[in-house]
């Protein structure tokens, strides 16, 4: 009685243990877990830099939203590859702009996994890192997006 319990038990066990080390990331604990990290300076005139270095994380390098970060956040990061065809064909520039100065939601109702660009990107200990700098950012991460839109 007492053996074929165990032995029921092991056979359980198995298949969990087979597919363990299957899913990816395996350096990682199954529970991701994000740690908030000082923004690294980068060049404001390269768009596509920023990008990789500030947003590939949760929107994916390809924009699609599948970036290493993507599954551990309450809202699941956009396609913006979509944000031309979500918006009749037109890449909705000054939208992603005021995302990107002022946040995704109204920051009063608080709890957005969205980063507030403008003020992290102000907030690069760097220089030269005046308005028009974080603007200039602003623009070419915006048209570095616009470059990653579906046809
Ligand atoms: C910590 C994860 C995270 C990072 C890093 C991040 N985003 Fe986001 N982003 C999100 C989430 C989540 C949303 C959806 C937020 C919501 O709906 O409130 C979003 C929304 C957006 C939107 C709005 C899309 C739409 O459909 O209106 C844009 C544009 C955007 N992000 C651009 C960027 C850019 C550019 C960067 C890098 C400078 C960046 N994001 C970095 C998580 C992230």
């Amino acid at each position: 009685m007492k053996r074929f319990g165990l032995l029921g038990f092991s056979l359980l066990l198995l298949p969990a243990l087979a597919a363990w080390p299957h899913p990816q990331a395996p350096e990682t604990s199954p529970k991701k877990v994000i740690e908030k990290v000082p923004i690294k300076p980068t060049s404001a005139s390269s768009g596509e830099e920023m990008y990789k270095e500030y947003c590939a994380v949760c929107h994916g390098l390809d924009g699609k939203g599948n970036g290493p970060a993507a599954s551990a956040l309450k809202t699941p990061p956009p396609d913006l590859s979509l944000l031309a065809k979500n918006n009749g064909g037109k890449y909705p520039a000054s939208h992603v702009v005021a995302i990107l100065n002022f946040g995704s939601s109204a920051p009063a109702h608080g709890s957005a996994d969205m980063p507030v660009w403008g003020r992290l990107l102000s907030s690069l200990q760097t220089h030269r890192s005046t308005p028009a700098i974080v603007q200039l950012r602003i623009k070419n991460l915006t048209d570095y997006i616009e470059s990653l839109q579906a046809k």
